[in-house]
């Protein structure tokens, strides 16, 4: 059985680990974080994310996975190292590499032997071989290693799934040695006939920028066309459908929205064009989407204007603050933007997300804005209900309940998830996007 450990315990890290394991390899799970590490040791995930739980439970009990802040003992045990530590945006654009750089250099004076070094985390072009240099100059005993990169196309609130089930698995290797080694990591997706684009190092890192900039562009072109059908009165939902149905373009990715958001559209769409202008070749498709995003965020409290008119002293009850459902990541969703510019405004916010609420305290405290227990009680004597993020538990609200409650009546549905007649017999004064 291959010894595996991971670098990291973020979302990548620990759907890695606790899927690797899974698939057969003992797997030593490493973080410097103490109290996330303690927390895992008890069974409990520091993340929400469905279908989780059960499989880390169920590799715990089956002796093939562990967790352990001793990263020396960790490196030193295992015969392939996955790096999954964090790549956050610094404040040029840029990914900051910095943890990157201190595990490569505990990794290279912690080598006992050959390894395989496993890149997860998303890294720019060159950073392999960074890593690689870095392990070298820390490798004192010079033993043998190989620099594999290996990106990670996992959705949050759809992590597992996505882990046992990619599309495809990338691998960059500048030399065919640890390819075999790899392949057993895999064995069970190998052996299902999932393909394996085998390429180099450089190539693969630019496929997981490319990946991401371009399911971006996607949403912020089905959002312009939102915007569009809206000001000449055409429906982007039907057209979506009609694009969706060529199969040079696909239905997926096409739903409009209050903009995207998460840990990475904007990292990485950001991350790609300040590295590609440093380059000399600037990526003029990829700057667009990402001011187009920011235009679409601004369009969704125009609607709301247009729509109300002033918004000092209105009342709003929100519904859904995670940046998608399904995940209670709040990172730069949406909502902080919308939200952030009605408080300005002088609106009064009450909020509710099913997931979300804890880390929504972080950003807003009780005196910027109130929280509510459930839908209803966020709606109540509110001017207007606004839907940002589409939960399922918001698509069969209790209409009547929820009119009865409020003060005014508008109903700004920013997921598109109710049909405008519905809502308007209900005496709703409804609002979508693009329909
Ligand atoms: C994304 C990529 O999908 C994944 O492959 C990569 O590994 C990490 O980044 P994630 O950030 O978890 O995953 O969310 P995703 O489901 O891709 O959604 C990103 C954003 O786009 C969300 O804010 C979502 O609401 C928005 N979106 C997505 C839309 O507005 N419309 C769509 O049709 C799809």
């Amino acid at each position: 059985m291959l010894k595996i450990g991971v670098i990291g315990t973020g979302y990548v890290g620990l759907t890695t680990g606790i899927g690797l394991a899974n698939f057969g390899s003992t797997v030593m799970c490493l973080d410097i974080n103490n109290e996330k590490i303690q927390q895992l040791n008890l069974g409990a995930l520091p993340i929400y994310e469905p279908g989780m739980d059960e499989l880390l439970r169920d590799n715990v009990k089956a002796g093939r996975l562990t967790f352990s802040t001793d990263l020396t003992f960790g490196i030193q045990w295992a015969q392939i190292i996955f790096i999954a530590v964090g790549t956050p945006q610094a404040e040029n654009g840029k990914a900051d590499l910095s943890a990157v750089e201190k595990t490569a250099e505990l990794i290279g004076k912690s080598l006992n032997g050959y390894k395989i070094v496993v890149t997860k985390s998303t890294v720019p072009v060159g950073t392999n071989e960074m890593i690689r240099a870095i392990i070298d100059s820390f490798n004192a005993n010079e033993y043998e290693f190989d620099v594999v990169s290996n990106p990670e196309f996992l959705r949050e609130g759809k992590a597992v799934y996505d882990f046992l089930h990619p599309d495809r698995v990338v691998i960059g290797v500048s030399h065919p040695r640890p390819l075999d080694m790899l392949k057993q990591v895999y064995r069970p997706l190998y052996l299902n006939e999932v393909p394996f684009i085998i390429t180099d190092l450089r190539t693969s890192e630019l496929i997981k920028y490319a990946s991401n900039s371009f399911l971006a562009m996607k949403v912020a072109f089905i959002n312009e066309m939102a915007r569009l059908c809206d000001t000449v009165g055409a429906n982007v939902q039907q057209l979506a459908i009609a694009l969706g149905k060529d199969g040079r373009i696909g239905s997926k990715f096409l739903h409009p929205g209050p903009g995207f958001g998460g840990s990475c559209f904007p990292k990485d769409t950001a991350a790609l064009t300040v590295f590609a202008r440093e380059k000399g070749m600037p990526l003029g498709l990829v700057e667009e989407t990402i001011a187009s995003n920011s235009r679409q965020k601004e369009f969704i409290v125009h609607k709301i204007k247009g729509r109300m008119g002033a918004v000092s002293g209105r009342r709003f009850g929100i519904l859904g603050l995670a940046f998608k459902s399904e995940t209670d990541d709040m990172r730069e969703s949406a909502a902080i933007t919308i939200i952030d510019q009605l408080l300005r405004e002088g609106a009064m916010i009450r909020a509710y997300d099913p997931r979300a609420m804890e880390n929504a305290k972080k950003i807003w405290d009780n005196h910027q804005i109130s929280f509510g227990r459930d839908e209803y009680d966020t709606v109540q004597d509110a001017d207007a209900v606004v839907i940002l993020t589409e939960w399922n538990q918001f698509r069969n609200l209790d209409i009547p309940r929820i009119k009865s409650a409020m003060r005014e009546s508008y109903f700004f549905d920013f997921r598109n998830i109710y049909r405008r007649k519905q809502m308007e017999e209900y005496g709703l004064i409804y609002e979508c996007i693009g329909r």
